[in-house]
């Protein structure tokens, strides 16, 4: 597991390498407005690319975003089309935005849920910004922490069956190692918006020792002020990783 290199006594980096982010309330904000929901996500893909901006600002190296969890497929038809269709749009629109920053896209999750449509543009995207370093944005898409592991245990069991690994030999690396994005460090901060404090199937593994941030703006209203906030929050918090101090 990766973890950023601290003594006792010391805390970590003052800004997070990784932030992985719950973007959550956009049916609310509608909803205040007397809007449709997706009016509401559209307001919300505003916020993504103002975080986007504000993480390339403050030096954050690694963006994780919770776009469509697997169990958001139980939401309506016409939900989940009007997701997709916003997806597909900030793919063509916001790709030269990654390329002029060097920013590399990739994408957690069932990527095989998603329609043919959105799978292609994704792969395009991840293709052309594959050899970026400056920065990774990894959106979380039909992505769910309980199949991410059910994922990693059955290949780490085929490997056992093929005499690659001995049982005695699994450890936290291996497991690590099965992930999605095994080389992605673990997010150091997790924000989670619109007020509910839970952590919806998200990185479960990879947030162990990540700071948690909860607030009650709703996603479409959380934009870089805010996101600075949490990132002068980050700043004041003693992490000691089980030591003293
Ligand atoms: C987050 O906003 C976006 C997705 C989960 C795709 P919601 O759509 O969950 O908004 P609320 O929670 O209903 O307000
Ligand atoms: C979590 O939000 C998933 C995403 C932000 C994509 P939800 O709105 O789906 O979570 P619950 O259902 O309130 O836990
Ligand atoms: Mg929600």
């Amino acid at each position: 597991m990766t973890r950023p290199k601290v003594g006792p006594g010391e805390s970590g980096p003052k800004v997070p390498v990784h932030v992985a982010i719950i973007m959550d309330g956009n049916g609310r904000w509608a909803k205040r407005r007397g809007l449709p929901r997706l009016r509401g996500h559209q307001a919300g893909a505003e916020s993504v690319r103002a975080i986007i901006r504000a993480c390339r600002d403050a030096g954050v190296k690694y963006l994780t975003l919770y776009a469509f969890s697997v169990e958001n497929w139980v939401r309506p038809r016409a939900e989940i089309r009007g997701l997709m269709s916003l997806l597909k749009r900030f793919l063509r629109r916001d790709e030269r935005d990654l390329h002029e920053n060097k920013v590399r896209l990739r994408v957690i999750g069932r990527l095989a849920d998603l329609p043919a449509e959105i799978q292609q543009e994704l792969k395009r995207v991840m293709k052309a910004t594959e050899h970026y370093d400056a920065g990774q944005l990894i959106l979380a898409l039909s992505y769910g922490s309980r199949t991410e592991l059910s994922d990693a245990v059955r290949r780490i069991a085929r490997r056992v069956r093929d005499g690659e690994v001995t049982p005695d030999a699994i450890d936290e690396k291996t497991i690590a190692a099965n992930l999605y994005a095994p080389d992605v460090p673990d997010p150091d901060l997790m924000i989670r918006t619109s007020g509910e404090l839970r952590i919806s199937n998200f990185l479960l593994w990879q947030l162990s020792y990540a700071e948690l941030y909860f607030t009650d703006v709703l996603w479409p209203d959380f934009r870089e002020e805010q996101f600075r906030e949490a990132l002068a929050e980050y700043a004041r918090r003693h992490r000691r990783f089980g030591d003293i101090g």
